[in-house]
């Protein structure tokens, strides 16, 4: 029974479908279009045809666009064009045509969706319909009113008979330079002529959308494997999209996903179209590339930085570079970069500080050296874009955008290098996939409004006198300038996050004042500090195969910052220098009486107070938690942070003691038997000493009752050691 039901079922979608087959051939239909260059938005248009195999002629390509500015009232050279091709079906009574724009035109569906809708509108001739009456405001009282739906004409799209449009189209004269809608228009309000055409508009978007003044009315949606166009105020879900006026943007966002660019299932789709191989190609013939740095304010971490430029995987004698360093405090680091590494690229340009050349000057001479040098790409990358993935200028240059960035997060926020959309005065506004795209839950290829810090610009872009990008707007920021002149131009600009490619540090609280700057940066740029001064080892503290090392009962011993830290933070103590004097009297405490006084220096007294308290807690907490279970105290207090230093004249041990703490944290930052002789620490109670510590490593232990213990003596050498009373 229930097997015949579903043969019943099959064979009524087949009748079905033969019959949609039989009446897509009956009735011949055809897509035209306008279109004079190959931009990206044509490339796009081009590639949804392509998706649902819809037959389609373009008109004008290569043509000089004789129809005016499209900004303003123009485009008769439109109905000119399509004139002359309507001639050739006129007296073929089952052609259908459809007509849309293309830049700004994304196709939905196939021919036989198309054909049902048009069908179902019981019309000869439809055409698009928006909520603005355009170009002539004063037609508005004209329109038939309509209950639900909106009420003006769009020329960006319509379909009917060829012989019906051919009528239209010959029942006056237009000029090139006059409007096409106007000219549309004029007819459809005539009573007579739109009887006698039989014309409608689609009122309700089942076929065309218009997305000016109704992006809200549309929302994007997934079934299965598609994504599609759901308009929520007339409950369709229109065929073709049409991104006209200022709602452009909100076109290119949708069409990251419509016409099976995007989906959950499959990821990027669009991501392959275009994309050029590398790998087969010879060395010797890769595409030359400008690579652009952009020093402009100071920026922590620039020696990595200028690591990982020399790192890209890319033969160097295809590359240039040319380097604008606006911050005197980087010349060093530019200087030895130069000195040992520009012999190795094909050229090298550099703008200094002293030469006073700002920004949007650099980088619009940037773009006449990419002229002069006659490369194929322009890579910019800005100080703070630090690419980790050593394979990303190869990977950018593969995937064949007119500017593709590579999607650069600074690490734990949800600062990146684009924007998902514009406000209306141009400016910052998240869209609503912005988060899914940061944190890689959605992985692809993205077309955006704005992008900075790293982009790759193709060679087409910048050679075309039309779309050079334009960093010196008087009005904006370079970065802005550029990103506006390339909106303005319709060159796509795509952010990928296909693979990861590396991060942003964050300059905004870089002091270059400070001995070893680098080291303060811990709550700003987490991961670069980790990077530069973390143990190597350290995350092996919490492999569950291996037992932490205790050299005395309850004294443990771990890995925790590597010998640059260790060499960086004696560096910083010995600049500043105030040593205490190791008496009683200390005016740095509340009570001004220490104890058990050392030579040394606290953490307050050099700015690293909330460095250090950030270190415990991201760093000494969970190795204190694993090895002292049950005891937890988040963050962790400490009133008492200090760096020691013993020597034979000085002060070169301590006597047995108490530590006003919880637990207590000693980091060795120095070298036993290399840099000193003797010290140590020695635990009474179990007549038992650590004297062979290691650098960068710290001993955790029991502060109070238990674990009284002293500083041995430094016989030779100058020791030092890092010291926390954690939770007195
Ligand atoms: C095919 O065309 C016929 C007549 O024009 C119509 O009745 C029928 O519904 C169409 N079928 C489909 C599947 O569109
Ligand atoms: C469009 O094409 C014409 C002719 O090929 C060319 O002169 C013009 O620069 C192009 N415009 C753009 C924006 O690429
Ligand atoms: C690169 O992209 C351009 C423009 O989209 C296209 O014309 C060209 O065919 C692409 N190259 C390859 C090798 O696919
Ligand atoms: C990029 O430039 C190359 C030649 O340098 C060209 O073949 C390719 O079509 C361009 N791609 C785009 C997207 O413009
Ligand atoms: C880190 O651990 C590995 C493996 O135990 C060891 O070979 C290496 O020397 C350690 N690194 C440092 C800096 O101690
Ligand atoms: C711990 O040992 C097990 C078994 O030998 C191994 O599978 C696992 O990968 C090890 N874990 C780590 C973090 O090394
Ligand atoms: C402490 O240890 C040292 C060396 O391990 C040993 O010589 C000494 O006798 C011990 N002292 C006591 C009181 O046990």
């Amino acid at each position: 029974m229930k097997s015949q039901l579903s043969r019943i079922t099959l064979l009524f979608f087949l009748v079905v479908f033969v019959e949609a087959i039989a009446n897509t051939s009956e009735r011949e239909f055809l897509l035209l279009t306008v279109a004079t260059n190959q931009t990206d938005g044509y490339q796009r248009f081009i590639r949804s045809v392509g998706i649902y195999d819809i037959p389609a002629q373009v008109l004008g390509m290569n043509q000089k666009w004789l129809g005016g500015d499209m900004n303003y009232p123009g485009g008769g050279f439109k109905i000119n064009l399509l004139k002359k091709e309507l001639l050739k079906y006129k007296d073929d009574p089952e052609k259908i045509i459809m007509f849309t724009d293309s830049y700004d035109v994304i196709l939905l569906a196939p021919v036989e969706k198309i054909l049902e809708r048009f069908d179902n509108l019981e019309a000869r001739v439809v055409f698009s319909a928006e909520g603005l009456c355009w170009p002539d405001q004063s037609l508005e009282s004209l329109y038939p009113r309509v209950q639900k739906g909106k009420r003006f004409l769009n020329s960006g799209g319509f379909i009917g008979y060829a012989s019906q449009l051919y009528d239209i189209i010959t029942s006056a004269e237009i000029k090139n330079t006059d409007d096409d809608q106007l000219f549309f228009t004029k007819i459809y309000l005539n009573e007579e002529l739109r009887e006698k055409f039989n014309i409608k508009l689609d009122h309700r978007s089942t076929i065309f959308q218009n997305l000016n003044g109704a992006t809200s009315d549309v929302e994007l949606r997934f079934k299965g494997r598609e994504a599609y166009l759901q308009n929520t105020v007339y409950n369709t879900n229109p065929l073709v999209v049409h991104g006209n006026g200022h709602s452009k943007l909100v076109l290119n966002s949708l069409g990251n996903y419509l016409a099976n660019s995007w989906n959950p299932e499959d990821g990027c789709l669009s991501c392959w179209d275009n994309s050029i191989g590398l790998e087969d190609k010879p060395k010797t013939a890769y595409p030359k590339v400008l690579i652009a740095i952009f020093i402009e304010q100071p920026t922590p971490f620039l020696e990595e930085f200028f690591q990982k430029v020399l790192n890209l995987e890319y033969p160097k004698n295809k590359l240039h570079l040319f380097i604008h360093n606006n911050v005197k405090f980087h010349e060093e680091i530019v200087n030895q970069f130069i000195l040992k590494h520009a012999d190795s690229y094909k050229s090298v340009k550099r703008i200094e500080q002293k030469d006073e050349i700002k920004e949007k000057q650099a980088r619009s001479l940037a773009i006449d050296y990419f002229q002069t040098k006659k490369c194929d790409y322009y890579l910019n990358i800005d100080s703070e874009a630090h690419l980790d993935n050593p394979n990303s200028l190869a990977l950018l240059i593969v995937q064949n955008r007119s500017i593709v960035a590579p999607l650069l997060l600074r690490p734990y926020k949800a600062w990146s290098n684009f924007w998902g959309a514009l406000t209306p005065d141009g400016y910052y506004a998240r869209s609503s996939d912005y988060m899914d795209i940061i944190h890689n839950e959605r992985r692809g290829l993205w077309n955006v409004p704005y992008v900075s810090a790293c982009y790759l610009i193709n060679a087409s872009v910048i050679n075309n006198p039309e779309t050079r990008p334009i960093y010196s707007d008087e009005q904006l920021d370079p970065d802005m300038s550029f990103c506006k002149t390339m909106r303005d131009r319709n060159v796509f600009m795509y952010v990928s996050n296909r693979m990861d490619f590396g991060h942003l540090v964050n300059g905004d609280n870089y002091d270059t004042t400070k001995t070893n700057s680098e080291m303060y940066q811990l709550l700003d740029n987490r991961w670069d500090w980790e990077q530069r001064y973390l143990h190597e080892n350290y995350s092996e503290n919490f492999n569950p195969n291996k037992t932490a090392m205790q050299p005395c009962p309850d004294v443990y011993w771990f890995p925790i910052v590597n010998p640059r830290f260790c060499k960086e933070f004696i560096e910083i103590m010995e600049a500043f220098g105030q040593w205490s004097d190791g008496t009683n009297k200390d005016p740095r405490l509340l009570g001004g009486y220490e104890n058990v006084p050392t030579r040394d220096i606290h953490m307050n007294q050099v700015g690293l107070e909330p460095l250090w308290l950030e270190f415990l807690k991201q760093y000494v907490r969970p190795l204190q938690e694993m090895v002292f279970t049950g005891y937890i105290h988040d963050p962790p207090r400490s009133l008492m942070n200090f760096v020691v230093r013993y020597r034979p004249d000085e002060q070169p041990s301590l006597r047995p003691h108490h530590d006003s703490s919880t637990y207590t944290i000693n980091i060795a930052l120095n070298r036993p038997n290399i840099d000193y002789k003797g010290g140590g620490c020695r635990f009474i109670r179990y007549n038992c000493s650590v004297t062979d510590t290691r650098l960068g490593w710290m001993l955790l232990h029991p502060g109070r009752l238990t674990h009284y213990h002293e500083g041995l003596r430094v016989t030779s050498g100058t020791r030092y050691i890092m010291i926390s009373f954690v939770d007195p």
